[in-house]
């Protein structure tokens, strides 16, 4: 695409750089700015500090050409300003954390320009763009939205691991101030993107992305529930729901989980409840569903130390092994933000002296750093008193788990959270004691 724009994406975590890339590799001019000088110095060199597949491939053909970063914005050369900065929760309080934006904001106000656009694409709670961030702008810089810049909330929603192809695939909602703003917005994403939602404002938009993730916790949380019910009656959840989905489209219930992990999931409600707490509207069904997620590693942790017990092992000097310690396995991530790998971890640490993690993505010292040791999974295996599967990584897939466990203390726990085992085939010899969530 040959066009004379020139935007600057402000933050180059998971959403900002696979965005800024995209857009170079549609041929657009990009700056990519981002506070932190090794995240700058590491993109430079090409390399990017978390796993995303494609990224580095763009990094070598564009960094320095059509894709250049820095630490802050020098000149007026950028037309388009995309924020992609945090927007985390306070771990206490819940409440949406918003400093981040402001100084992106900020930052751009002795650069911008009549005629521009701004663009926030962080997740933020409705009504913020307009009241917060576009007002910032009007008062920081003296222009007004509408006459002199364009402005709109364009919400982000590709998921880790596939977000160079979704970024280009899945439909972006588009919510501007004004018409123009509309017209502004949709010629910088219709440059690498064909599918445009437009929403009749900034607010439909903004409530689009948080309607979107606590829809899924909501849902998560429903399987949840549902497996610990089944697990206390004796039932295979699992099964249950086979048969209930099994040709009948109106069903759709989803797979348990080990709890909802990542640092959207476990976010964005709350930026909903936070919001409805002001207006006085009823969320008991959004608060019940981050308990019921948050709820469930705990019930597997607990189900561990019971199981060991039970068995009349010494828990304190039984071995755990843990494989998968990113927040998710499918697509695969290095990102382990709010895994509930982490939580397991925690909640075992204190009973528990001889945690050992795998993970096929996310480095050894990051893995370290939770207390725990680091190996293979053939090592994980060894002496083990109990195994858990926490994601669908590719790598748990299809191993010979009645071989790896012949090194294994007996009898073996073998959680498999996400039923990628056969019961009766991990059970065949008597020695091994499958489990799963939704099946004690
Ligand atoms: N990660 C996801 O999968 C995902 C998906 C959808 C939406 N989101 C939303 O996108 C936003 C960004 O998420 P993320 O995961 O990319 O965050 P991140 O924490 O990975 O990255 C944020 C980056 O912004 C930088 N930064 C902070 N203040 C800055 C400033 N003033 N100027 C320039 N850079 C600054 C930080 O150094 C960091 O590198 C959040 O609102 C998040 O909720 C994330």
């Amino acid at each position: 695409m040959k066009t004379n724009d020139r935007v600057c994406v402000l933050g180059m975590g998971f959403i900002g750089l696979t965005l800024a890339a995209t857009l170079a590799e549609a041929g657009v001019k990009v700056l990519g700015v981002d506070v932190s000088a090794d995240v700058i110095n590491a993109l430079k060199r090409k390399k990017c500090y978390f796993f995303e597949p494609g990224i580095e491939e763009l990094l070598t053909k564009h960094a320095g050409r059509n894709l250049k970063f820095d630490v802050r914005l020098k000149d007026k050369s950028c037309n388009y300003y995309i924020i992609c900065v945090g927007t985390p929760i306070d771990p206490v309080s819940h409440k949406p954390k918003l400093e981040y934006i402001q100084n992106a904001a900020r930052s751009i106000f002795p650069y911008i320009e009549k005629g521009d656009t701004v663009i926030l694409r962080s997740t933020v709670p409705m009504g913020t763009s307009r009241t917060l961030i576009m007002r910032m702008i009007e008062d920081g810089t003296g222009l007004k939205a509408g006459k002199d810049f364009s402005f709109g909330f364009v919400p982000e929603r590709t998921v880790e691991g596939n977000a160079l192809y979704e970024q280009k695939n899945i439909p972006q909602i588009i919510g501007a101030f004004d018409k123009k703003s509309d017209k502004k917005i949709a010629k910088i994403f219709s440059a690498f993107n064909g599918k445009l939602i437009y929403v009749p404002d900034i607010e439909h938009a903004e409530l689009c992305k948080i309607i979107d993730n606590t829809y899924r916790d909501v849902v998560f949380s429903y399987a949840n529930q549902m497996a610990m019910i089944c697990e206390e009656l004796g039932l295979d959840f699992n099964m249950v729901r086979h048969a209930c989905n099994t040709e009948y489209d109106r069903n759709g219930i989803p797979a348990p989980s080990p709890g909802v992990g990542g640092a959207c999931l476990t976010k964005d409600p709350y930026i909903l409840i936070d919001l409805c707490n002001k207006l006085n509207i009823n969320t008991e069904l959004i608060k019940a569903a981050r308990e019921i997620n948050k709820a469930a590693v705990f019930h597997l942790a607990k189900k561990i130390l019971n199981r060991l017990s039970a068995l009349g092992k010494n828990v304190c000097s039984s071995k755990i092994f843990i494989m998968g310690v990113a927040f998710k396995g499918d697509p695969e991530t290095s990102d382990t933000r709010f895994s509930t790998t982490i939580d397991l971890i925690n909640y075992l640490k204190p009973f528990c002296s001889r945690l050992y993690c795998y993970d096929g993505i996310v480095p050894r010292e990051e893995i370290e750093v939770n207390g725990v040791k680091s190996c293979s999974i053939r090592d994980g295996f060894v002496h083990a008193d109990a195994v858990v599967i926490m994601n669908v990584h590719k790598s748990h897939r299809d191993l010979d788990v009645r071989k790896l466990a012949e090194k294994a203390n007996r009898p073996l726990i073998f959680i498999d959270c996400w039923g990628l085992y056969d019961k009766q085939s991990i059970e065949a010899g008597g020695d091994i004691i499958y489990s799963s969530v939704g099946l004690y």
